[in-house]
């Protein structure tokens, strides 16, 4: 499938580097990129095992595209919102994992695309921030959800309410990435963490994903119900019967994904 504004690299291991790529624009996210986006989420194929998703340039994504947003009127601007979200619950509820490697600015929508991936690495270079209240406007592409649930209401506040744009070491001291790299080493670290989850039972990791995603959206005994079932679905996978088998036998296995 060719895109427009997408660059997409198969890797060894089932892997996929997707660059968001609209370099003069610092990555910024208009209506035709948000469409591309949703129809690559939307069709992810069976030996895909983890995604990684990253900016050309200079930026990660550095917002939704202002120029493009400028003179909407309010119906128009809930339909642009309605679009962002539903393109980031794409990401967020993909089968496989996705991690974000974020390589500079990840401002509003960018910070917003970064949190509905699983896992955030950043570059030296990244900076973050939701700069919306600055602009007139609140976050629209699930930002004041899904920061709260990432770092907690108080800092998503501060971020937030201020504006202001934190570099990638506040980031990691608030829990907002996972690790932070040299700016040339950062894909090789996101390919490195990949490969180490696509050597695991894609179904075990499918499955593991599901119920972290779904469960931390409801009570503890509904989020735990889903748990045992995604448990108990793992017994009926050949890949349950091999991991388990070679490690009784002090062996090692490949998993099959079935
Ligand atoms: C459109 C953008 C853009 C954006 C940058 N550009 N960000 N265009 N939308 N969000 C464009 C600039 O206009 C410029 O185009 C080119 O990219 C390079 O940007 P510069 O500003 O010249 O670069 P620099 O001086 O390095 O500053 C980088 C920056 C700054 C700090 C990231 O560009 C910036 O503040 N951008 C806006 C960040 C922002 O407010 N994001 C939140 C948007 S609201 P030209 O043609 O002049 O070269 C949002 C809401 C989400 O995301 C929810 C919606 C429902």
């Amino acid at each position: 499938m060719d895109y427009k504004y997408l660059i997409v690299e198969k890797k060894p291991h089932g892997i996929l580097l997707l660059t968001l790529n609209r370099e003069k624009s610092l990555n910024a996210l208009n209506s035709e990129m948000l469409k591309e986006l949703h129809k690559f989420f939307a069709r992810v194929e069976d030996d895909v095992r983890c995604i990684i998703v990253t900016g050309a340039g200079k930026a990660f994504v550095a917002g939704a595209d202002i120029g493009e947003m400028a003179n909407f009127s309010a119906s128009e601007a809930y339909d642009f919102a309605k679009l962002g979200m539903d393109t980031f619950m794409e990401i967020e509820r993909c089968r496989v994992p996705v991690i974000a490697a974020v390589n500079g600015f990840a401002l509003g929508g960018g910070c917003e695309i970064s949190i509905a991936c699983d896992i955030r690495l950043a570059s030296t270079k990244a900076k973050f921030g939701q700069p919306e209240v600055g602009l007139g406007i609140t976050p629209g592409f699930g930002g004041t959800q899904r920061l709260s649930r990432t770092i907690g209401p108080g800092y998503a506040k501060e971020l937030i309410y201020t504006a202001e744009t934190i570099d990638a070491k506040k980031a990691l001291e608030i829990g907002l990435v996972n690790s932070v790299y040299e700016p040339d080493e950062l894909i090789d670290k996101a390919i490195e963490m990949a490969e180490k989850i696509a050597r695991n039972a894609p179904k075990a990791v499918e499955y593991s994903k599901q119920s972290i995603v779904n469960g931390s959206q409801t009570d503890i005994d509904t989020a735990m119900q889903i748990e045992k079932t995604h448990f108990g679905l793992c017994f009926a996978t050949n890949d349950q019967k091999e991991g388990m088998k070679a490690f009784l036998n002090k062996g090692k296995t490949e998993f099959k994904g079935k």
